[in-house]
């Protein structure tokens, strides 16, 4: 089976929130006062999750991130991710994190069949790392993130948002930690999306990050593989890892576009900037798993051809911690 949209693309990739909730408080996912948290009751259940799981599965869906907020501040996640991770069909189980709580949980992860991690880290200095996440622990994260590679991760995909002025002073440094360690840093453009104000000072294009890359270090163009995701991936010449830029604001990536979102209180989206999406939560009270299967097609089926964030206005009103990147 196999899910097709109105232009052509295979949506075979689902980002699943599981939680709202986040141990941290990036000031580019989250508003600085008046967050306003889902309801417990509003959250879906994991035998919810595990049923919309399944169906998507069963509509084609073959990899599935498991998202957040923070995905590991959900208590029973690693018996939940352990279903998950048996549904048949399912060929990929990753999930996306802040590290912070990984160095408790990371062989838990593993042995439930969570096959990689995919890391948020936006800053090497434990300053700054404090001021975007607003009271994070650097060191938590880094321990987190050693956790993981102790416990058999394969190397991880790190993705740090730039923002200018705030973090873009240590795209060398990122740079530097991959000629030592195997991972996949990647940059990001800053997308605006609660924080609209000053999203256009704040915003690097990917070709600018390169630019100063390219003044300091011989990088080379990594071809394309299954593993680039959004990401045009380079290496420094003798590196052992890579280096990426993601330019969601720039150079969208539509075209390619196989994803489908569910959030946590059910919600599924054909993109990450869509308006309002559709309620599962009606078609999973009905108990008629065909019903559901057919809800995700024809979220699918209306997926857009790209996204319409409006670049005048800059408003895209949501807030990333409820939609899970
Ligand atoms: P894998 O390919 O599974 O490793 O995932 P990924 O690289 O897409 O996942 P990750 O969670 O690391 O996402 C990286 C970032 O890219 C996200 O946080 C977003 O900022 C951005 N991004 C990912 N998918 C989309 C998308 O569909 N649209 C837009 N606009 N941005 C996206
Ligand atoms: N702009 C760009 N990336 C963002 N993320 C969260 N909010 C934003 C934003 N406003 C990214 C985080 C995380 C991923 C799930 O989403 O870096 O890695
Ligand atoms: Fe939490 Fe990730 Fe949002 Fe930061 S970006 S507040 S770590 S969900």
């Amino acid at each position: 089976m196999s899910l097709i949209d109105a232009y052509g693309r295979r949506i075979n990739y689902l980002r699943l929130s599981v939680t709202d909730r986040c141990n941290l408080r990036c000031s580019y996912c989250m508003p600085a006062k008046g967050v306003e948290l889902l309801p417990q009751d509003r959250v879906l259940s994991y035998e919810e999750l595990l049923r919309v799981a399944t169906q998507a599965v069963a509509a084609g869906i073959e990899k599935i991130r498991v998202t957040g907020g923070e995905p590991l501040v959900r208590k029973g996640i690693i018996p939940f991710l352990e279903r998950l991770a048996r549904i048949p069909g399912l060929e990929e189980l990753v999930l996306t994190t802040n590290g912070t709580l990984l160095k408790g949980m990371a062989r838990g992860l593993k042995d439930a069949g969570v096959q990689r991690l995919n890391i948020s880290l936006d800053s090497l200095d434990p300053a700054t790392f404090a001021r975007i996440t607003r009271g994070g622990d650097l060191k938590a994260a880094l321990a987190g993130i050693e956790a993981a590679e102790r416990a058999g991760f394969p190397p991880h995909k790190i993705n740090v948002v730039l923002m200018r002025g705030v973090n873009d002073h240590e795209i060398l440094d990122f740079v530097r930690l991959t000629l030592e360690r195997p991972y996949a840093v990647r940059f990001i453009e800053y997308m605006p999306t609660c924080q609209t104000t000053d999203w256009r000072s704040l915003c690097i294009p990917g070709s600018e990050v390169l630019e100063r890359i390219a003044e300091r270090f011989l990088i080379e163009k990594l071809e394309r593989n299954e593993r680039s995701g959004p990401a045009k991936n380079f290496r420094v010449q003798g590196a052992v890892g890579s280096l990426g830029v993601i330019t969601p604001m720039t150079g969208h990536f539509c075209d390619a576009c196989n994803r489908l979102r569910v959030t946590a209180s059910g919600t599924a989206k054909g993109c990450l900037l869509a308006g309002k999406g559709v309620d599962l939560r009606p078609l999973l009270a009905s108990g008629d798993d065909a019903l559901l299967r057919d809800g995700i097609r024809s979220i699918v089926l209306d997926k857009p051809g790209r996204h319409r964030f409006d670049e005048k206005s800059g408003a895209a009103a949501f807030v990333m911690s409820g939609v899970g990147g």
